[in-house]
């Protein structure tokens, strides 16, 4: 599939999705999210594709959503199209594992799709932050939620209210990054663990996923009780008689989703 603000490669089991709009720091106007869509519709379609890993450049993972294309819009032209809302609920309902990729600035829109993905690996050189008060507005796709989740209040309070950068180090201490990698090993380390993902059994990792974001909307008896369920029916599944034949014969189990 051929698309103007994004590259995609799909090789070993993995679909890496470059943002592609260099000249404006890969910020996300309605193209971009309509063929992120569009990227995401075709890898949960595509039986080889076991997970995704989306990233930017090493100078900006994304610098928010498109500022010049929303500069002029009126509430009637946001609420009718329902801005951003779209492609928000696409990827919050993709099945398979995303993994972001940050370089460099991600910042309002480009933090909110961070979050949006299942986990976020970033280079020492990433700057997280959610700047749209310097813009007399506020976070449009889930970041005052997803933030605050992420870091707690203290942190996501000070950095919406002051429109303040995090950097690497502080993003990893507080919890919204899962690990930091040289800048020049982002990309190979990313999609190292992304074909890991993408090796397993993809039943289990949809369940796997299924349940941790299941811990955000619900309570913890009511989780683990869904947890129990789901646990006990992966035993009707080839791939839990193949994972556990391989470990006890010594020798690599080879999932087939079934
Ligand atoms: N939207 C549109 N264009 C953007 C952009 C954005 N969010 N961010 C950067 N650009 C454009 C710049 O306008 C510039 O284009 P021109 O060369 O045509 O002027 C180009 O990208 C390069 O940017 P800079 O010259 O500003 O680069 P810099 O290195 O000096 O600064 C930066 C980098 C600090 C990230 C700065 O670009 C910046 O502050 N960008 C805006 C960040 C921001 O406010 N993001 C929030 C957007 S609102 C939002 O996301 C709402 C929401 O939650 C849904």
């Amino acid at each position: 599939m051929a698309f103007e603000t994004l590259i995609v490669e799909t090789n070993e089991g993995v679909a890496l999705v470059r943002l592609n709009r260099p000249q404006a720091l890969n910020a996300l106007n309605s193209q971009l999210l309509g063929e992120l869509s569009a990227a995401l519709d075709a890898a949960e379609a595509d039986p080889e594709v076991g997970c995704v890993v989306v990233t930017g450049s090493e100078k900006a993972f994304a610098a928010g959503a498109d500022i010049k294309e929303m500069a002029d819009k009126t509430y009637a032209e946001m609420f009718a199209a329902d801005f951003f809302a779209k492609a928000a609920r696409r990827i919050e309902q993709f099945r398979k594992p995303i993994i972001a990729a940050v370089s460099g600035y991600a910042l309002g829109g480009g933090c909110e799709l961070a979050m949006l993905c299942d986990f976020i690996i970033a280079s020492d050189t990433a700057k997280f932050g959610q700047p749209e008060i310097n813009l007399g507005v506020m976070p449009g796709i889930g970041g005052t939620q997803r933030l605050t989740r992420y870091v707690g209040k203290s942190k996501a309070m000070d950095m919406m209210l002051t429109g303040r950068m995090m950097d690497a180090a502080e993003a990893e201490r507080s919890g919204l990054v899962s690990r930091i990698v040289a800048a020049d090993k982002l990309l190979d380390e990313a999609l190292e663990a992304a074909r890991k993902i993408a090796a397993q059994s993809p039943l289990a990792v949809m369940m796997n996923k299924e349940l941790v974001n299941t811990a955000y909307e619900t309570t913890l008896s009511a989780g683990v009780a869904v947890e129990r369920r789901l646990f006990h029916s992966l035993f009707a599944f080839e791939d839990q008689k193949e994972g556990m034949a391989a470990f006890v014969e010594k020798r690599k189990p080879a999932f087939k989703g079934r």
